[in-house]
């Protein structure tokens, strides 16, 4: 399912492959860029605010993964969280060229993965990852590079 509204755009492009229930979600100004030859998996979720996703060519997205670009000030205890703003440090999320983010993976906001890394089944990103290194686990650590 693609669902933006009147100020956010979806850029898909060549060869694309979507598979079953993935969610494309853009508002307020957001922004989501798929490269060419992106692959995402069943159950995928892309979601963004006031942000720009974007995933460089060639890059796999397996299934149930979570792309989540914006996060809520919270830390105030005299606001109401949705009365909060949005986080505008850690937003966006960029994933570079020949990626492979495994199944189940959250990917949160503000991380940039580098060209050619790869992440781990069910990691959870926190912050950036190095060009083609291979991160896991919770929060995701290099264990190791590509060759
Ligand atoms: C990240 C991954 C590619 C690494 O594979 P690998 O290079 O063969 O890694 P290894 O199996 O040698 O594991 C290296 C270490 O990382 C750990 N590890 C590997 N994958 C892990 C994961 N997803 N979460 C937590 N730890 C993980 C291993 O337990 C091992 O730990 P140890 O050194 O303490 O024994 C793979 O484990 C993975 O998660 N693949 C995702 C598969 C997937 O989502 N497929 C979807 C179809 S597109």
């Amino acid at each position: 399912m693609l669902q933006t509204d009147k100020s956010s755009v979806i850029h898909l492009n060549d060869h694309l492959v979507i598979h079953s229930f993935v969610i494309l979600f853009a508002d307020q100004q957001s922004e989501i860029r798929l490269g060419k030859r992106v692959f995402i998996g069943d159950y995928s979720t892309i979601r963004t605010s006031r942000a720009k996703v974007s995933i460089g060519d060639n890059t796999m997205i397996a299934q149930n993964v979570k792309l989540i670009a914006t996060n809520h000030y919270y830390k105030r205890k005299d606001q109401l969280i949705h009365q909060q703003d949005i986080d505008t440090e850690k937003i966006g999320i960029t994933i570079g060229n020949d990626c492979w983010i495994g199944a189940g993976a959250i990917v949160l906001p503000g991380v940039t993965v580098g060209n050619g890394a790869v992440v781990g089944g069910n990691a959870v990103v926190t912050k950036d990852v190095p060009e083609y290194a291979v991160v896991v686990g919770n929060p995701a650590k290099i264990i190791r590079y590509r060759e």
